[in-house]
């Protein structure tokens, strides 16, 4: 990969969009709004978001005071706090159109919500820790993998220690299909515009509720995709960001 190609990814091509065929206007089936699960696996209930009575302040303060925080307290978040920064970030507020699409609280190109939510619980109560995944339709965790992980997420984030030394480490991978499926070869940058709206609610909502949070772009995709177990080309990781107690 050379500087050239890597600029033009940065352009919007919106003005091609005349010259392909999306699968959508083929009349293919659209994938699912989320990656499907066994109905045998092991699920934890969240706090339903009714019921969650958090980061009820002011919206002016929580912008002024967010900052990449890269410092924890070794003190666990609770469920109540965890379910608050997972709807933040990745909520189910309504699906639309017998199941075309879900509206959720970040924005997304299409409505497409290409992400999956993934956490290696380190110090959450009530929640042994290990590798789960965010259900969001469901608003439930499924749990993938008890085991401490933290040693090989610091591994697969290149040695940057506080990534483990956290609460709970969010990790996004992106399904390219889901956004594929509508807008074809115009996804690709739109995916990564979408990523940023979703960690910046995960900046927003952690400092709230007294949390933070940094973004992390740097570390080793092959790692971290094994560690999910995703195969890095139908389902890859794209952004990650350690939250905990500030
Ligand atoms: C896309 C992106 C990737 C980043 N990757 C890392 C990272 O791998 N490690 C890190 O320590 N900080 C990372 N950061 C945090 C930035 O260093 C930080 O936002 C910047 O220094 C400005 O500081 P502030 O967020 O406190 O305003 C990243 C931020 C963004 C937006």
């Amino acid at each position: 990969m050379d500087i050239k190609t890597g600029r033009n990814f940065l352009r919007s091509n919106w003005e091609k969009h005349t010259q392909f065929v999306s699968d959508q206007q083929k009349g293919l089936p659209q994938p699912p709004l989320e990656k499907p699960f066994d109905s045998d696996s092991k699920l934890y209930d969240l706090v339903s978001t009714d019921m969650i009575n958090l980061g009820e302040v002011s919206l002016k303060e929580v912008i002024a005071k967010r900052r990449s925080r890269r410092k924890f307290k070794d003190i666990p978040l609770n469920l109540k706090e965890l379910s608050f920064l997972l709807w933040a970030t990745q909520g189910v507020k309504e699906i639309i159109r017998n199941g075309y699409a879900t509206l959720r609280t970040v924005p997304s190109a299409g409505a497409r919500h290409p992400f999956e939510t993934y956490l290696v619980v380190h110090n959450v109560e009530r929640l042994p820790k290990g590798l789960y995944r965010y259900l969001p339709i469901e608003h439930k965790l499924l749990l993938i993998k008890e085991k401490d992980l933290k040693e090989k997420i610091i591994d697969a984030c290149l040695g940057q220690r506080f990534v483990g030394e956290c609460a709970v480490t969010f990790i996004w991978t992106a399904i390219p299909y889901r956004t594929e499926w509508r807008y074809s070869i115009l996804s690709h940058k739109v995916i990564l515009l979408d990523a940023g709206h979703v960690c910046q609610n995960l900046y927003l909502a952690s400092e709230a509720i007294n949390c933070g949070t940094c973004a992390i772009g740097a570390y080793d995709q092959q790692k971290i995709d094994e560690l999910l177990g995703v195969d890095g080309h139908d389902e890859l990781t794209v952004y990650i960001a350690p939250v905990g107690k500030i």
